[in-house]
């Protein structure tokens, strides 16, 4: 991200629009961008998980430990929808009795802000200094690993189309 860059609010759409829509996706300054509309809040981050750069609109959201997450349909990753924090559950074996418990990966993908104005809808994208994982799906090397892993999924898909025939 360019911290220079003086922040720009983009016009996203009309409230009532994108409430009805749930979610949807953008791309603003060259960066790929999830709005997602939950329990009457907006919330905007990186659309491609910053794991394997899977896309995240489909993915359903949990609360954990009292905060809204998007898991990742692919791998099922936890992340936080207000700070982009990856979630993991795990036991420590030096307790007693190791109990399974949420900790954090902390932040992973990252968030860009939303603000209302009159009933219209803007994202002002993060320039949070330092890199974010998430950050590598949104340059031109993250794009094209994404490119080829698709193109290798469709002939896959090719192959077991005539297979089937
Ligand atoms: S790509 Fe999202 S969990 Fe792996």
């Amino acid at each position: 991200m360019d911290e220079n860059k003086p922040p720009r609010m983009y016009f996203i759409g009309k409230k009532e629009d994108l409430v009805q829509a749930k979610r949807m996706n953008v791309t603003l300054d060259g960066r790929d961008i999830l709005i997602i509309y939950h329990q009457r809040t907006f919330y905007a981050l990186d659309l491609q998980c910053y794991h394997a750069g899977s896309s995240l609109e489909p993915g359903d959201i949990e609360e954990i430990n009292n905060k809204l997450c998007i898991v990742c349909p692919k791998h099922k990753y936890k992340i936080t929808l207000a700070e982009g924090e990856g979630l993991y559950k795990a036991t420590n074996p030096a307790e007693k009795v190791p109990t399974p418990r949420w900790y954090s990966k902390g932040i992973k993908q990252r968030v860009h802000k939303v603000t209302e104005v009159d009933e219209d809808i803007f994202v002002t994208l993060s320039n949070c200094p330092g890199w974010i994982e998430s950050d590598y799906y949104q340059t031109e090397k993250g794009r094209a690993e994404l490119r080829k892993a698709q193109e290798s999924e469709d002939g896959e898909a090719d192959v077991n189309a005539d297979e089937d025939v």
